[in-house]
């Protein structure tokens, strides 16, 4: 079964569509924010659009459009895995265009300094409660979706309660703690628990319902991990929330906690890259179409290293004493966000949107999409080493030899040209890449060669 099976699943592509375009503006006020670290922009320029306020944009675009992509998703996946139709798909409908609409009055509103001023949940209080009425339309059309359907399994179990865990951290953004030591305190539970814990399992129910319907391979063999990662997942990354601890004045426990627990992180990830590996070289005949595995393949490897590697480089606190929220911090941030978020959506993209279109055998035209892939993936990572490689140069700069802020600057500005000039490359690839996705063609059907003496009977492909 390639095409997909109910009509309500279809309302999952306006959700990818929307995604996709705001990642592309995403990458641009990247660049933006990023040219600033290299060349000193005119007062003037400043005046109107300050740095925090592009950073804002950057960031909160890129929050937004995941989890646009997770809705979308979770849209798609439901109906399938319920096997029933969505409860009220008008409801999603009105739930895409009132977060459509919250998001440009968010990214307007930072303009004119309408912000929480929280890194990453800048948005303003009144809306973060059309987010949460959003949010709570979007659980109660999911959750009577599946209580309706009484099917319930180990996706669908994980999947949901990922969400609602996701849901109920937002609400400790909300309030402003008077003591700046509780609010960052609280702070964390939105976003360490998000990235390290409630997303996580929406990684892993996604990535089992791709590898199901891709490889075809027993639900056993998948669902089995699906706890082993669960019970991991919560509990390094509970624990784990330690790490970020260190230095708002909780107390000293937590160095040992956050440390220690932090450092297994890496563990569960790992599991889940083996068990990719695994179910795909069990069935060959199942690695199609290529692009699709090539992503899935990716999200794999770059997840650990963006967050595993990446983020026990710097977890331990002898090490974060040095590090903490310098340019090392943006660097992992990068390649995790990346690794783990940006392509499991695109993989889930390129999984859904050819049957959501209905191409024979779930197959597209691959070509453009693999530039996409290459240059975005490339241009990232080189993009993430040159910004660790300045945050070096910082630590050392300024927490070993006490220079100040701006002082230090001055020497990383050489490694911000190459984050710049890889930063283009990342939006060359990204437009190829969303170009391609919201233009996806059936597989080129090869030119019928002529036969001759005893040659082989003409062969189409995509019709295998
Ligand atoms: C996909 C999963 C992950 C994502 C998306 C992610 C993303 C991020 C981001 C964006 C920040 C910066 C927050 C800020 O200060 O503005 C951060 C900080 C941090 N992350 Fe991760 N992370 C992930 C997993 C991990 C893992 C598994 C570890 C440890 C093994 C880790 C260790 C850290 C540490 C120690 C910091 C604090 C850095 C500092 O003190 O400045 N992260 N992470
Ligand atoms: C053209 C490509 C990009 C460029 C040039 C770029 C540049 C930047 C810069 C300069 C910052 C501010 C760092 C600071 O405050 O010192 C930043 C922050 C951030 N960007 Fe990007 N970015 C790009 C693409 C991406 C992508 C693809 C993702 C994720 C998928 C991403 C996620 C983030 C995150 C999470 C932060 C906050 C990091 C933190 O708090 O430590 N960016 N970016
Ligand atoms: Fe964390």
């Amino acid at each position: 079964m390639t095409a997909t099976v109910y009509r309500s699943q279809r309302i999952a592509y306006w959700y990818f569509a929307l995604a996709l375009v705001l990642f592309a503006l995403q990458i641009v006020v990247g660049l933006w924010i990023a040219l600033q670290y290299v060349v000193t922009i005119p007062q003037g320029v400043v005046d109107v659009f300050p740095f925090s306020t592009a950073r804002a944009m950057h960031t909160n675009l890129l929050v937004l459009w995941l989890l646009l992509g997770f809705m979308g998703a979770t849209f798609y996946l439901v109906p399938e895995e319920a096997g029933t139709e969505l409860a009220w798909p008008r409801l999603a409908v009105v739930q895409l265009v009132v977060l459509a609409a919250t998001g440009v009055t968010a990214l307007v509103g930072f303009f004119f300094g309408w912000t929480q001023g929280r890194p990453l949940l800048e948005i303003p209080t009144e809306l973060d409660f059309v987010v949460v009425a959003a949010a709570l339309a979007f659980l109660a059309n999911v959750g009577v979706t599946l209580q309706r359907a009484r099917r319930w399994n180990a996706v669908q179990g994980t999947l949901l309660g990922g969400l609602v865990f996701l849901a109920a951290m937002y609400l400790f953004g909300m309030p402003f703690y008077r003591n700046l030591a509780v609010d960052w305190y609280y702070w964390w539970w939105v976003v360490h628990l998000w990235v390290e814990g409630a997303w996580e399992l929406i990684t892993a129910a996604m990535a089992a319902f791709m590898l199901l319907k891709l490889t075809g391979v027993d639900r056993r063999v998948v669902e089995k991990w699906l706890y082993v990662e669960l019970g991991l997942f919560l509990f390094t990354g509970i624990a784990g929330t330690g790490h970020h601890y260190y230095w708002l004045g909780a107390p000293r426990a937590w160095l040992w906690i956050g440390g220690a627990f932090s450092a297994l992180e890496p563990l569960p990830i790992l599991l889940m890259v083996w068990d990719t590996w695994r179910a795909a070289k069990d069935k060959p005949g199942a690695l199609q179409p290529r692009l699709t595995w090539v992503y899935v393949g990716g999200m794999a490897i770059l997840h650990f290293v963006g967050a595993g590697l990446f983020g026990f480089a710097h977890t331990l606190p002898q090490i974060n004493y040095y590090t903490h929220g310098s340019q090392v911090t943006v660097s992992h941030g990068h390649l995790a966000f990346y690794g783990a978020y940006a392509l499991l959506n695109l993989s889930f993209f390129y999984f859904a949107i050819p049957r959501i279109k209905g191409l024979p055998g779930g197959r597209y035209d691959e070509r453009a999409g693999h530039w996409g892939f290459w240059l975005t993936s490339l241009g990232v990572v080189g993009m993430s080493l040159a910004f660790a490689v300045a945050g070096v140069l910082q630590t050392y700069l300024e927490r070993v030899r006490g220079e100040p802020f701006m002082i230090a600057q001055q020497p990383m500005r050489f490694w911000m040209l190459i984050v710049f000039l890889h930063g283009l490359v990342v939006l060359a690839g990204v437009l190829t890449t969303v170009t391609h996705l919201l233009t996806l063609r059936p597989e080129r059907v090869a030119e019928v060669v002529p036969i001759d003496a005893g040659g082989a009977a003409p062969r189409a492909a995509g019709t295998a």
